[in-house]
């Protein structure tokens, strides 16, 4: 061997060494690095049971019943939702019975289920996630019940309430009629007096009529028939018939309409009547030489109907009950003419509402929907 062959065997061998050196260390780092990353797994595996343990628990303790589909095999359930289907086991498939009847009418995924000889009401709801699918059951039988429960009380509660009204409205013209009807009987009775007695009897009779005409306005829903008419041929045939009234009784009626070619879809006479029934009750609280306002202009593809008076306002104590049937104020009032009107409004899929003024006075505002323009 040379000298030099010598010299590059040791520089290859403490390279070698060199590079030995810096294998291990870096194999001690990754070595470091791999205990750092195994504690974080421990750390995790550890985080993950407890974790799963906390939500097998509520799990357990929801009332609902919660099932995992894969493919629709059960792959897991709580303890619920075997109370609901005792048959429920895991690797089964299971989709709902045909037992359960579709409460459908009700909404959809409402079902009537038989359980433990008992009717209940069971709401399921399935979030899907690719194969899998979690559904949730869940009972809603005392919710469906208070709910049928309240529904029926707020209608017999309302059915009291207007079988009173109707009541009250109908007994002072009925003894009336009875009275003029027992006068006509008696035999002593001049034939002038009977005369009279029988016309009386008739004008109450009359009122009677009216008054049922009127409570069958109010029970009915639906326009009946409906036209396209000019909004303002509409307005002009509702302000004629209150005119001769306010010219009687020195009243200026002021009618501005901003409605030219404007039309609406609805059943004239319905619409006219409501509008009448605003604007006799601002003539009852109008005094000579007020003025009554009607203004009318067409916004956001609706039309607008403002009916301004200058009395002293909706009395607070009304305000809530106005549109209510026989809600009145006045001792010969029937308290069935705004709700007529709102009833008439409604079925058109309009809107009608009330406010005081700051000047003083009411204002009530009509919006109907407005479909064409001319
Ligand atoms: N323009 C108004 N100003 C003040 N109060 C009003 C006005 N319009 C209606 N009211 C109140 O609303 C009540 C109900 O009116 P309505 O339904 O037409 O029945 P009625 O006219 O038979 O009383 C009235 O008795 C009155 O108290
Ligand atoms: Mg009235």
């Amino acid at each position: 061997m040379t000298k030099e062959t010598d010299s590059q065997n040791t520089a290859a061998s403490q390279e070698l060494g060199e590079a030995f050196g810096l294998f291990l260390e870096a194999s001690k780092a990754l070595e470091a690095q791999q205990a750092v990353l195994q504690g974080q797994i421990d750390r995790l595996s550890q985080e993950l049971i407890v974790a799963n343990s906390r939500l097998s628990s509520l799990l357990n303790s929801l009332p609902s019943g919660i099932i995992l589909f894969e493919n629709h095999i059960v792959i897991d359930f709580n303890p619920a939702a075997l109370g609901m289907i005792p048959e429920l086991q895991k690797d089964m498939e299971w989709t709902i019975p045909p037992s359960w009847k579709s409460m459908n009418s009700i909404r959809s995924g409402e079902y009537l289920v038989m359980m433990g000889g008992e009717e209940r009401i069971l709401q399921a709801h399935e979030v899907k996630s690719g194969l899998r699918s979690v559904l949730q059951l869940q009972d809603i039988t005392s919710t469906i019940t208070s709910r049928i429960e309240k529904e029926r009380s707020d209608r017999l509660a309302a059915m009291g309430k207007m079988t009173a009204g109707i009541a009250h409205q109908l007994r002072t013209p009925l003894s009336t009629a009875l009275l003029y009807s027992s006068h006509l009987s008696d035999a002593s009775l001049e034939e002038s007096q009977k005369q009279l007695f029988a016309q009386r009897l008739k004008t109450q009779l009359m009122n009677l009529e009216k008054l049922a005409g009127n409570m069958l306005m109010f029970i009915r829903q639906r326009p009946q028939k409906t036209n396209s008419l000019p909004v303002n041929q509409i307005l002009d045939e509702a302000c004629q018939t209150v005119q001769v009234l306010c010219d009687e009784r020195h009243i200026q009626f002021i009618q501005s309409f901003n409605t030219e070619g404007v039309v609406v879809n609805v059943e004239k006479q319905s619409i006219v009547a409501a509008l009448v029934a605003i604007l006799e009750n601002a003539l009852q609280v109008t005094q000579s030489g007020q003025c009554i306002e009607i203004h009318s202009a067409h916004k956001g593809g609706r039309l607008e109907i403002t009916i301004d008076d200058q009395g002293p306002g909706i009395a607070p104590d009304m305000m809530e009950t106005l549109f209510e049937p026989f809600s009145t104020s006045r001792i010969t009032g029937t308290g069935l003419g705004l709700s007529i009107a709102r009833s008439a409004i409604d079925s058109h899929r309009g809107e009608i509402l009330v406010s005081n003024r700051e000047g003083g006075g009411a204002r009530f505002t009509i919006l109907l929907p407005c479909l064409t323009e001319l």
